[in-house]
Parts: C-alpha cells; sequence; structure tokens
C-alpha cells in the first residue's frame, strides 16, 4: 500500500473531510473514501465501477488513451512476439520473466498436471450433447473442488499453489474435452511432449483413427491468442473472481464464477457475438443497415467486436490480432474468406464514420480473434471457452494477489436505496 502525500478537501453539510491522495506508479491518482462514510455518513455513487478503484495491484495496467496494456511492465505487443504463453503465465503469477532453469521447472510441472481425474469423464456424460461448452465448463471447473479438494484451502500457500498449477494445466484439457463431447467424438489425453498450446489443438482436432500433425503456424497463432486474453486489470470477470474469493470461497468455485460472468456478450462472449453478427450482416453490401443500427439509440444491436469501458483508442491487443489473422488465413487459403471480407470492410467504414470517432468505438480484442479461430476450425461455441482458459491464469494471479492482501477483506458493496419506507402488512382482505 502507498502512502497519502496529498489530500482532496470535501465540504458536505457545513463540515470539512480530509481525503487522502494516493499517487500510483502509473494512472490516475486515488480518493481514499474509506472512511467516507464512518465520518461524513455519506456513500459514494458508481454503478458499473467505472471510476472506482476496487483495490491495489502490480500485475496489469491499461492506458486506454494511448492503447497500452503491459504486464508487470512488459508491453504486450513484446510479449506477443517474442515470449510464449506459459511463459506469460510465470510473469503474471510469479512478476518477473523466468531464468531458463525457473522456465524449465514451471513449464515441467503444468505438464505433468495437463491430465484429469479419470472419474471426471462421467461427469461430463450428465451433460446434453448439444450443452454449450461453457455451460459444461463452469459446470466442470466448479466441480473440480470435489475432485481435488486436497489444493482447496485457501490459507494454505502450497494448496494456493497446486490449485494455480492445476487450474492453468487442466482447463485446456477440460475445454477440448467439452468440445470433443459437443461432436460426439471421443476424448483425447493431453500428451506431455507438445507444448501448451500443440496440446490443446491436438486434444481438440486429433482423432484416433488418425495421425494428426499439429502445424506450427497454427499452434503459435493459437499461443498468441493465449497470450492476448490471458489478464486485463479489473475487468467484469476478474472482478466476479475478486468478489468471489473474498469469501473465502475455493479457488474452483471463484474461478467457475469467472467463467460464468466471461460468458456474457459484453464481454468475452464478445469472440463468439461477433462472428454471428459477420453471418448475419452476410455481404459487404448489407453493412450500412447495420451501421445504422448500431448509431440508432432505439436499437439495442450493437457492433459486436467494437468499444470497451477502457480503451478510446485501438486495442493493442486487436493490433496484434489483426497481424495473426492475415497469417493464419494466408496459410489456410482462405483469405477470401467471405467473414474476413465483411470485417475487413465493416472495420474500414467504422474507423471512417464520425459516429464511432466521436464515441471511440475501436476494434477490439474479440474482433479479430474469432476471425482467427473460424478459419483454425473451431465452432463458434468453442471462442469464449478458449478466452476462459487464457483467461485463467490472470484470474489466479489475481486471486493470489487479493488472497496475500493483509488488506483482504469480504466485499460488501452499499446502494443508494430508492424504494419503499418502512410500512405496516396489511391482510389480504383489505387490499
Ligand atoms: C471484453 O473490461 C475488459 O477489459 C474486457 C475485456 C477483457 O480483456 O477482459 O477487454 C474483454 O469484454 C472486450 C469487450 C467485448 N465486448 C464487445 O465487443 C461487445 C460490444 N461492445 C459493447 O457492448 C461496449 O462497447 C462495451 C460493453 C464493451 C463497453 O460499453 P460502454 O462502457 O457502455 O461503452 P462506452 O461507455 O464507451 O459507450 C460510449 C457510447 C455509448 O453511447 P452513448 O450512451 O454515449 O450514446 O458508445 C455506445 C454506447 O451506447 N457504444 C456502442 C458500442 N459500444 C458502445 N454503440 C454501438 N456498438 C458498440 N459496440
Amino acid at each position: 500500500m502507498v502512502d497519502a502525500k496529498k489530500s482532496a478537501t470535501l465540504n458536505l453539510n457545513g463540515e470539512t473531510y480530509e481525503l487522502p491522495i494516493f499517487s500510483p506508479t502509473a494512472g490516475p491518482d486515488v480518493l481514499d473514501i474509506r472512511k467516507l462514510y464512518a465520518q461524513a455518513g455519506v456513500f459514494t455513487y458508481d454503478p458499473g465501477f467505472t471510476s472506482t478503484a476496487s483495490c491495489d495491484s502490480t500485475i496489469t495496467f491499461i492506458d486506454g488513451n494511448k492503447g497500452e496494456l503491459l504486464h508487470r511492465g512488459y508491453p504486450i505487443d513484446q510479449l506477443a512476439e517474442k515470449s510464449h504463453y506459459l511463459e506469460v503465465c510465470f510473469l503474471l503469477l510469479y512478476g518477473h520473466l523466468p531464468t531458463a532453469a525457473e522456465l524449465e521447472d514451471f513449464e515441467g510441472r503444468v505438464t505433468r498436471h495437463t491430465m484429469v481425474h479419470e472419474q471426471m469423464h462421467y461427469f461430463f456424460r450428465g451433460f446434453r450433447r448439444d450443452a454449450h461448452p461453457m455451460a459444461t465448463l463452469v459446470g466442470v471447473v466448479g466441480a473440480m473442488s470435489a475432485f481435488y479438494a486436497d489444493s482447496a484451502d485457501v490459507n494454505d500457500p502450497w494448496q494456493r499453489e497446486v490449485a494455480s498449477i492445476r487450474l492453468i494445466a487442466k482447463l485446456p484439457t477440460i475445454a477440448a474435452m467439452a468440445y470433443k463431447y459437443s461432436i460426439g467424438q471421443p476424448f483425447v489425453y493431453p500428451r506431455n511432449d507438445l507444448d501448451y498450446s500443440a496440446n490443446f489443438l491436438n486434444m481438440c482436432f486429433s482423432v484416433p483413427a488418425e495421425e494428426y500433425h499439429v502445424d506450427p503456424i497454427l499452434s503459435r497463432a493459437m499461443d498468441r491468442i493465449f497470450i492476448l486474453h490471458a489478464d486485463h486489470e479489473q475487468n467484469a470477470s476478474t472482478s466476479t473472481v475478486r468478489l468471489a474469493s473474498s469469501s473465502g470461497a475455493n479457488p474452483f468455485a471463484c474461478i467457475a464464477a469467472g467463467i460464468a460472468c466471461l460468458w456474457g456478450p459484453a464481454h468475452g462472449g464478445a469472440n463468439q457475438a461477433c462472428l454471428e453478427m459477420l453471418r448475419e450482416i452476410g455481404s459487404v453490401d448489407r453493412i450500412p443497415e447495420f451501421i445504422a443500427r448500431a448509431k440508432d439509440k432505439n436499437d439495442p444491436f450493437r457492433l459486436m467486436g467494437f468499444g470497451h469501458r477502457v480503451y478510446k483508442n485501438f486495442d493493442p491487443r486487436a493490433k496484434v490480432m489483426k497481424q495473426s489473422a492475415d497469417e493464419v488465413l494466408g496459410l489456410l487459403g482462405v483469405d477470401n474468406n467471405p467473414l474476413l471480407q465483411v470485417a475487413k470492410e465493416l472495420e474500414k467504414i467504422a474507423l471512417n464514420d464520425a459516429y464511432f470517432a466521436e464515441k471511440k468505438l475501436f476494434p477490439n480484442v474479440d474482433f479479430y480473434s474469432g476471425i482467427i479461430l473460424e478459419a483454425m476450425g473451431f465452432p463458434t461455441s468453442m471462442f469464449t471457452p478458449i478466452f476462459a482458459l487464457s483467461r485463467t491464469v490472470g484470474w489466479i494471479s489475481q486471486w493470489k494477489e487479493m488472497i496475500a492482501d493483509p488488506q483482504n477483506k469480504i466485499g460488501r458493496p452499499r446502494q443508494l436505496y430508492l424504494g419503499e419506507t418502512l410500512r405496516d402488512y396489511t391482510d389480504i382482505e383489505t387490499r
């Protein structure tokens, strides 16, 4: 925690209050209002928490105006170009880039935890085959506390470490199982001779009937998608994980809560919603109709994959994702993919339209990720599970930081109550 070097003065109801101001290493100052209610008897009001710092953190920093995203100080474009997902996981979890020995040990620990308890195969059988993989993911990850109870005690640092490794290692296996189950194919076991991304592709796309070769370009693109989705400050799903964890709930239940929140189309469900929107648009000549709908205040339609609560400039992840999209589609010979044509034309029109410029609506990470995943052969229903497995390390890193924070206490927001004041019950005969 930092010390306040200055303060703000609040004059309220004839009283004066000094509110300490904390200055961060980057980003805006924060006003410490922790004693405000006790001193002045008033709450602050901030639905959606757009002006509220819920915690202090050293993991990720976003400058929405500059379009900057840093993980432990390293810019996302450098990590996407020079690092790989498990190294980024180490960075997010432990705060520094690993030495070769540290990385080898970490990758070895993750690799040896990729299998799931064999009994979990029967757990899947309880779902309908057409269940959305996110429903399966929420259920199976929440159930992990029933299979891995020996790493569920949040007060034991060793169990926290084991649970962290288990979740990072097993989410790809569970996501791949959810996909295989939905298409009626047999589960494919993880392989220790494949790296994290190649292993996931193999578990999704190989079948027992023939050899499956993981194309290194697709594996690299997969790894880059994992990196770009790894963590993103206190977004809705991370805040859900933190709030769930504040009650002392076990890590598996808290990550399941994060997965549930991510599912929403305004958040992690946007990549699926974006592809479905591109399909609905169907052709370039129908784009103006949808642009008009996005501008129409009476139409709830929004351009999926555009806009962001924090970025008021280009989402730096979208820039890297756009390069990946060109590479992957070029490799697969589908750069004339009609969806991509619509996406590229939509991006061009939207970015040159005064409305979107004024509202600062740029393509976000979900705009291109869906196109790449579609080209790689994933059904749209698997887009958000892939986002969830990528973000697990971010949720876990934030969870570990919060548990270790001496200020950690149960989250309990207040409200602006506008309902009925005290009144007596009336018998039904008199109503
Ligand atoms: C993610 O928080 C994170 O970090 C999330 C995330 C992460 O990594 O965790 O980055 C992942 O969730 C990315 C966002 C994915 N969602 C989508 O692509 C869905 C489409 N986008 C919108 O739903 C929307 O942009 C939000 C939810 C992302 C942000 O909504 P806000 O906070 O309302 O956006 P805003 O306040 O900046 O909106 C400004 C104006 C508003 O109009 P006015 O009320 O001022 O008249 O722009 C409008 C909005 O109605 N607007 C849009 C729009 N997004 C905002 N209009 C049309 N299409 C859109 N996509």
